[in-house]
């Protein structure tokens, strides 16, 4: 947008506050959003800018929000993202935005790197003014109808109060905080309250073993963990606390652990290390000062799956990651022109144990001020209807989930749907794996009642946000894709050598110029960060992902094109699977590779040998299973375990997956040569083996 000849760019928190109070402003220059002169919509405002005098301007749709910001990003990239900042709010404004380079000579990822900010602060103190009693945390918990709502003025008094406590163990800016937690606002509490006094949490989805959740522990270097006695989940417990006692047999450094009470039930606490939640918060003082962190102060690390057996642990700083959630949230779920974030109920059904809660249920919704609702159950509890049932108890608007379940969902039939009443939702959103064409006209035409667009967003642990999505009400859709790059986003296909694609065309994913969100370093391991992405193809950031890019320019996400799968919108990667089959005495080798499932996208097979002398079995099979689940967790459970007398390795003893992969989907026809094979004759008998 323009006014005159010259862009002027008005901060969204500006813009939200014009809605209300109509009033004519002072605009100082520099400090501007989206806005045109007239569009039509008959909201206008009277702006008066040092620079070009008073102007009437009118309030824009986001298709012309979408424009001008294209436009404006163009013409002077900094300029752009330094008026974007103003989004949030600083202790000290940076001066700089992009200071980023993918070359290995000066490689480093850093936005706005002078600024100070907390997101505490911004996603709650500045709040308290216009929303103070408005709900910020709507809680569902396990069993319909149990939950309770808190209002941004009690989420901060109790992010207040839990900062204290975790001054008063000890943590302070810098020291790693594990988070094992059920979706209870606890959760959001500890996160925030870690943000406020610069301590690094680190979330690990109560789905962990205890395996699983030691290797975190001492990766990151935690030395508080806080975790709940019981979590619940379709009506079962998961030990939580358990887990944590038997994780802490093995990782050594944790001094503290804060045990919230949600089942009541039985667990052993230890003198001098564990202590209850509510004890530890029942003398404390409800304020706290937020520490004032720059920019690139670390704000956490999340654990994700590669090729290797490590996860690694990919860490998010403070400025940058909260500008990505705070805009990618206002872009996708924000409120049409003449409406208020807090007019939607926003429904996000990750779990904060992964990067879609961090972002969508917890940074990006509260930072907007709107209105997000954490969700302790599971969908198909007490029976197939409970999503719906839950939006039209709580009026949700907006909708987000994964294919994953909406393919479940969709096996059970429409009725589970039409029994409700789901007027209220007016924009539907999914992520974590590619949704296929008939998921998408179930949710479209059944759960969407036809009415409300598919926000299909891409995007992965490392991106902070998402970078590929419509959106609503100005980006097309085309059932399938997740169409084409927010602003300040820069896809491009490479073909195998790296070479850039141009046109309509299918080759690899990469990013070819840093966005804010954008993940920093692996934690304690700079140069694997570096190897990772950065070096398969020079000069870019390489997602892992495969796509198409069609002749309007939208991109199809087609998968993964490295050693990691996606099982029900769980990332992981094979190896970790491999070495936790390893484990067993009887196992010489195994193989791990992906293969088509109706309901979870993906589902594991399992290539297993056994050693000289051991016979395969159903009980093998059984022990097999228990040890994945002990291992990594229940989601890694393989769904296919088959015995093979040797794999297919080339003379160099490399195993070829692509034979692997091609028996697992059933495609043996497809193999293609294997004349490089040491023993070829192994496909036979592999192919044979999978009939069974
Ligand atoms: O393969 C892509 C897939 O999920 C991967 C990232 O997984 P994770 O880091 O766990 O983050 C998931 C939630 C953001 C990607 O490399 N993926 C994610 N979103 C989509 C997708 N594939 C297709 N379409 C999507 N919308």
């Amino acid at each position: 947008g323009t006014i005159g000849t010259t862009p002027v760019y008005i901060g969204a928190a500006q813009f939200a506050a014009w809605k209300h109070t109509q009033l004519i402003l002072d605009v100082v220059e520099g400090r501007g959003g989206m806005f045109s002169l007239d569009n039509g919509t008959g909201r206008r405002f009277l702006v008066r800018s040092r620079a070009y005098g008073e102007r009437e301007i009118a309030m824009l749709h986001k298709a012309d929000r979408l424009r001008a910001m294209q436009a404006s990003i163009d013409s002077d990239t900094d300029a752009f993202w330094l008026a974007e900042a103003h989004r949030l709010d600083w202790s000290v404004f940076p001066t700089k935005a992009d200071e980023s380079s993918f070359g290995k000579a000066d490689f480093g990822i850093r936005w706005f790197a002078d600024g100070e900010l907390n997101v505490s602060v911004n996603c709650l103190d500045r709040h308290l003014e216009t929303r103070g009693d408005q709900p910020a945390i709507v809680f569902e918990g396990d069993e319909p109808g149990e939950g309770r709502t808190l209002t941004y003025r009690e989420l901060h008094g109790e992010v207040c109060r839990f900062a204290n406590v975790l001054k008063a163990n000890g943590i302070g800016k810098g020291d790693r905080v594990i988070l094992y937690m059920p979706m209870v606002p606890e959760a959001a509490i500890a996160m925030l309250a870690c943000a406020r006094i610069g301590a690094v949490h680190s979330v690990v989805f109560g789905g962990f073993s205890p395996d699983s959740l030691a290797d975190r522990i001492a990766d990151c270097g935690a030395t508080l963990v806080v975790t709940a006695d019981e979590g619940t989940r379709g009506g079962k417990r998961i030990p939580l606390k358990a887990n944590v006692d038997s994780a802490l047999e093995r990782a050594s450094g944790v001094d503290t652990v804060i045990v919230m009470q949600r089942t009541g039930g039985q667990v052993s606490m230890r003198e001098g290390r564990d202590i209850w939640w509510e004890d530890a918060c029942a003398d404390v003082s409800g304020q706290c000062p937020p520490e004032a962190m720059n920019a690139e102060d670390p704000l956490f690390i999340l654990y994700t799956s590669g090729s290797t057996g490590k996860p690694k642990g990919v860490l998010h700083t403070t400025g940058g990651y909260l500008l990505w959630s705070t805009l990618t949230y206002d872009l996708l779920f924000g409120p049409e022109e003449g409406r208020d974030v807090a007019d939607d109920l926003f429904w996000c059904t990750a779990d904060v144990g992964w990067i879609t809660g961090h972002t969508y249920v917890v940074y990006g919704p509260l930072s907007n001020g709107a209105r997000t609702v954490m969700f302790d159950g599971v969908p198909n509890y007490p029976d197939p209807g409970r999503l719906w049932e839950t939006s039209q108890r709580l009026g949700v608007t907006i909708f987000y989930t994964a294919p994953t379940a909406i393919r479940a969902l969709m096996r059970h039939g429409d009725r589970w749907v039409l029994q409700h009443d789901l007027s209220s939702i007016r924009l539907l959103g999914t992520v974590g794996e590619p949704i296929n064409h008939e998921a998408w006209e179930w949710y479209h035409d059944i759960v969407g009642r036809g009415e409300c667009p598919i926000v299909d967003t891409w995007w992965q642990t490392e991106t902070g946000g998402a970078l590929i999505a419509p959106v609503p009400g100005a980006t097309e859709t085309k059932p399938g894709s997740a169409t084409l790059p927010l602003p300040g986003v820069h896809p491009e296909l490479v073909d195998g050598e790296g070479h850039l694609l141009t046109g309509a065309t299918e080759g690899n994913l990469v990013l070819t110029r840093s966005w804010p969100g954008q993940m920093r370093t692996i934690f304690g391991d700079h140069d694997r960060f570096f190897q990772t992405y950065f070096s398969t193809f020079p000069g870019t950031y390489f997602t892992g992902d495969g796509a198409r890019r069609d002749e309007d320019g939208y991109y199809w996400i087609t998968g993964r094109v490295d050693d990691v799968i996606n099982v029900s919108g769980h990332r992981m990667g094979t190896a970790e699977v491999e070495n936790a089959l390893d484990e067993h005495v009887l196992v010489a080798e195994a193989a791990v590779v992906g293969m088509p499932h109706d309901i979870k996208g993906q589902g594991i097979h399992a290539f297993v040998t056994l050693k000289a002398g051991a016979e395969g079995s159903d009980a093998l099979r059984q022990e097999l299973r228990d040890l994945v689940r002990s291992e990594i967790g229940p989601f890694a459970t393989p769904d296919v375990i088959q015995f093979a007398p040797d794999l297919p390795k080339t003379r160099s003893g490399k195993i070829m997956r692509r034979v692997l992969r091609k028996i697992a989907e059933g495609q043996p026809d497809q193999i293609g040569d294997t004349s490089t094979l040491a023993d070829p004759a192994i496909v036979e008998s592999l192919i044979e083996g999978a009939r069974v």
